[in-house]
């Protein structure tokens, strides 16, 4: 039920680090001169895409406002009965106005154009949980980014959703089977909380009576929010006080800094954090940032633990 309300699931995909920083803005760039992931990925549509802009119609528009509408860009687009579906791929003004916020929240250019610093940001794996555009939704002109609040760094759910004051020494689980190496990610990422917060986190065996759910989830796993395969989404949570948190198995995950591979600490301390109650931030130094690349570790940031103290009221 809970899976209807599009806030109430926070996943996160993490996507490679594909951009050169000389590359001009261009429309005529040729695919192939991004670099792709080793693995084929479910956005691989976007490159071709490089160039688009309003007015025009292409294949994968319709894919990419689908996207941008489970990030929270955008209102959904799927509604069949809706005379709009036919302009599906119609890069129509939502779309520009979607772009355009999505380019504020990762600091490129604001064209509203899908230029390929743009099309090389939305290929990069990220956390599938939505960026937080509430305050902006509150502007009357869709149009106009207020600057001063696309400054702010760390970001709450709507409602700044926490865990009651009765909750603070929280237990964990996993289900009775599962992949043994994530355990001690997952143990190193709940201390990096501990050590900035009130909380404790202790292991217990009974996965079900667990106020924090670790697991690994395929495709369609029940929560209305399907995994895509390799690449793209790598992990999801829920807000406070739901507990679960899913990576995506299909990944190809690591304990560790593997090229290629994804840190499952990285993404643990990423998505904890979504447990705890923080949404996005876009300081890219925090762990909240959305995308994160492979073959790399990262721990919380001054931005994340101001983001938590504020929340709960920790010294
Ligand atoms: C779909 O569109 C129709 C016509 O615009 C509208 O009446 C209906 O409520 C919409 N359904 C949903 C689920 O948004
Ligand atoms: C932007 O948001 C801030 C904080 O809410 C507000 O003080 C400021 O007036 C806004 N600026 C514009 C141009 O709307
Ligand atoms: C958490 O555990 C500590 C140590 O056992 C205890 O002092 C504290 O009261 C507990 N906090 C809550 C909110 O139950
Ligand atoms: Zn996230
Ligand atoms: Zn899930």
């Amino acid at each position: 039920m809970e899976a209807k309300f599009n806030h109430h699931l926070l996943s996160c995909i993490f996507l490679l680090f594909l951009l050169n920083p000389f590359q001009c803005f261009s429309s005529s760039y040729p695919s192939h001169q991004i670099s792709t992931p080793q693995t084929p990925s479910p956005l691989d549509y976007l490159k071709s895409l490089i160039g688009t802009k309003k007015g025009t119609r292409a294949k994968g528009l319709p894919q990419l406002k689908t996207y941008l509408s489970n990030l929270g860009y955008m209102k959904t687009n799927t509604n069949s009965t809706n005379s709009d579906q036919s302009n599906n791929d119609l890069f129509n003004d939502n779309l520009e106005i979607a772009l355009k916020k999505y380019q504020t929240f990762f600091k490129l250019q604001t064209s509203g154009i899908l230029d390929f610093q743009t099309v090389s940001k939305l290929l990069q794996p990220r956390c599938g949980i939505p960026d937080n555009f509430d305050n902006i939704k509150n502007t009357n002109d869709n149009n106009k980014i207020n600057s001063t609040i696309m400054s702010s760094l760390y970001t709450y759910f709507p409602g700044q959703p926490k865990w009651a004051p009765t909750k603070r020494n929280l237990t964990y689980s996993f289900p009775p089977i599962t992949r043994n190496d994530i355990r001690r990610p997952i143990a190193n990422a709940l201390g990096e909380w501990a050590r900035v917060t009130l909380f404790t986190f202790r292991y217990i065996q009974d996965y079900n009576k667990a106020d924090i759910k670790i697991s690994f989830q395929v495709r369609d796993h029940g929560d209305g929010h399907p995994f895509d395969g390799p690449g793209g989404t790598l992990a999801h949570a829920y807000l406070p006080s739901d507990g679960r948190l899913h990576y995506d198995g299909d990944e190809k995950w690591v304990d560790g800094v593997v090229p290629g591979a994804t840190d499952l600490q990285t993404v643990g301390l990423h998505e904890l954090g979504h447990v705890l109650g923080l949404q996005h931030s876009t300081d890219p130094s925090s762990i909240m940032w959305p995308t994160i690349g492979p073959g790399f570790r990262k721990d919380l940031g001054q931005d994340d633990i101001r983001g938590i103290k504020a929340l709960y009221g920790f010294p």
